[in-house]
């Protein structure tokens, strides 16, 4: 156990075993933090793109929220985002698209989670040399049962100062611009809202120098 959050909740590294808990914690919160389940069609997509890959591929920032019933949450870093970038480009996202078909580009006929196939047929992380400055970032996802108990906030410290530790300068965190209680919980931690030309504008991306 890493942090003891009381009432049963605790911090922990996460383990293979945790994958569907991932997905599924990732799935209950995806859609700008609320439940994306009538959305998608296939539950998996959701937690194959945000979450398993980042506790396969940065398990030392890896950690998940026990609760007494069960896993509540997840929090995941990368230090190094265009090193996973292109583990998640390179050898990720192709396994996973080679079972599922190509919706193609027209977004005026995307269905469900046509977003998702188009997404792991066609990668594109974003990255610009604006990041450079803040070359860590991460995911942060709690069920409801887990929100509103300083779960967050204590464990995003933790995150900063392991991802502090490797040497990074900073971290970038990519947030739906609808999602305005993630928006104001970065602000709490010290985060502010990166504006440029390369960034794409259907993210609100959220940085912090270490
Ligand atoms: C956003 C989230 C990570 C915050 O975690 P949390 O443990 O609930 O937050 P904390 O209890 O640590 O709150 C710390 C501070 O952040 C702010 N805050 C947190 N959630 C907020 C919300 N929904 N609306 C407004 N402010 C919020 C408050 O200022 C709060 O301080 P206070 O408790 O003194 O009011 C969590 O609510 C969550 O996972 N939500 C759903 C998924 C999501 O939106 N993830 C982010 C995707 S980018």
């Amino acid at each position: 156990m890493l942090i003891d959050f009381g009432d049963g909740f605790v911090l922990r590294h996460a383990e293979p075993s945790d994958h569907a808990a991932l997905r599924n914690v990732c799935l209950k919160t995806g859609d700008s933090g609320k439940d994306a389940t009538a959305r998608e069609d296939d539950p998996n997509l959701l937690g194959e793109i945000y979450a398993v890959p980042y506790r396969v591929y940065a398990p030392d920032f890896a950690f998940v929220v026990d609760s007494p019933e069960g896993v509540a949450g997840y929090i995941l870093g990368a230090p190094d985002t265009p090193a996973i970038y292109a583990r998640m480009r390179d050898e990720w996202f192709p396994r996973l698209a080679a079972k599922l078909r190509d919706p193609g580009p027209d977004e005026s006929r995307w269905q469900r989670s046509d977003w998702a196939r188009y997404a792991l047929h066609h990668p594109d992380f974003v990255y610009p040399e604006v990041l450079h400055e803040y070359p860590a970032h991460g995911h942060i996802d709690l069920l409801e049962v887990a929100r509103g108990r300083q779960i967050g906030s204590r464990g995003m410290r933790y995150m900063l100062d392991r991802l502090a530790e490797t040497g990074a300068k900073g971290m970038h965190l990519q947030v739906s611009p609808r999602n305005f209680g993630a928006l104001k919980f970065y602000g709490t931690l010290g985060f502010s809202l990166l504006s440029h030309e390369s960034l794409p504008r259907h993210t609100a991306f959220m940085v912090r120098r270490f």
